[in-house]
């Protein structure tokens, strides 16, 4: 609670009350860098809104939801409690405020778990008792990856980690939700944000490490799996359910949706 937490400073960005001064100061010197931040995190919602949405058409009832952050208006489980019928959600993250929020919020929920784990491990993750007792593999699974790749370092190999997590969900159905920030917008905010960011990820807090990515980039972690249409594109751009305006093209944000198309175990 003396460092900043990415946990904490998302919430402060989304307006939530689950942070600390050192979250909020931290919060502040980017949103002075890029004012639109906070627009930004409330777009990413949207588009985890429209995208469990979409995964609910698609027939699917469970959802792994890898750094699913600290439960804020519009979680996974209460998108898709409107969405679809009895839909299972596992919150999966590693940040220990996260979790207890989470666990406080959801204890008498059935249908949610929160497991405390980390993503770039997706066999720890995959094998723990807890996913294998709540989610079935076997049937079609969302994994969620929302904005929380760019703390994925090249050198963890989030290709690997995504193949990985695809790999043991290959139910004919299941998909992949990412959404990930990037500086190729035109916004000079936006790499002055990740600079912060890097800037505070001393040895200890490595977990503030933030590696945005372009176009290219994303669709190339994403190889091997089918992008949905409109494929990789800006998030507000991703289906969206009201006009955007011409600003949506610099967005600091990509997301995307895929499937996985390939036999079980590929
Ligand atoms: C920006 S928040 C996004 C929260 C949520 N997915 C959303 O879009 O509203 C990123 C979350 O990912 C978590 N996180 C970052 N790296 C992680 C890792 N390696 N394993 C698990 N969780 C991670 C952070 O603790 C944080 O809660």
């Amino acid at each position: 609670m003396t460092s900043p937490s990415v946990a904490r400073v998302y919430d402060y960005y989304l307006g939530g009350s689950h942070n600390f001064e050192v979250d909020r100061a931290f919060a502040d010197r980017v949103l002075d860098a890029l004012p639109e931040m906070a627009a930004v995190a409330q777009a990413n919602r949207a588009f985890l809104r429209r995208a469990v949405h979409h995964m609910c058409a698609q027939g699917i009832r469970q959802f792994l939801d890898l750094g699913s952050g600290i439960p804020t208006v519009g979680n996974v489980h209460e998108v898709a409690a409107t969405a679809c019928d009895d839909a299972r959600v596992l919150y999966v993250d590693n940040d220990p405020i996260a979790v207890a929020h989470s666990r406080a919020l959801l204890d008498d929920d059935p249908s949610t778990a929160v497991l405390a784990a980390d993503l770039t491990d997706p066999r720890r993750v995959l094998d723990d008792p807890l996913t294998r007792s709540h989610l079935d593999l076997t049937q079609p699974v969302a994994v969620l990856l929302v904005s929380v790749l760019h703390f994925v370092p090249d050198e963890a190999d989030p290709a690997g980690i995504i193949a990985a997590y695809a790999a043991a969900a290959t139910a004919p159905g299941s998909h992949v939700v990412v959404s990930h920030a990037s500086d190729e917008g035109g916004l000079s905010g936006a790499s002055q944000a990740q600079n912060l960011y890097n800037r505070d990820a001393s040895p200890n807090r490595m977990r503030m490490r933030m590696r945005m990515r372009d176009n290219e980039e994303l669709t190339a972690l994403l190889a091997g799996l089918e992008l949905v249409e409109p494929g990789v594109v800006r998030i507000p751009l991703w289906r969206p359910e009201t006009p955007v305006g011409p600003e949506a093209q610099r967005y600091p944000g990509l997301a995307a949706v895929a499937r996985h198309t390939g036999p079980p175990g590929d």
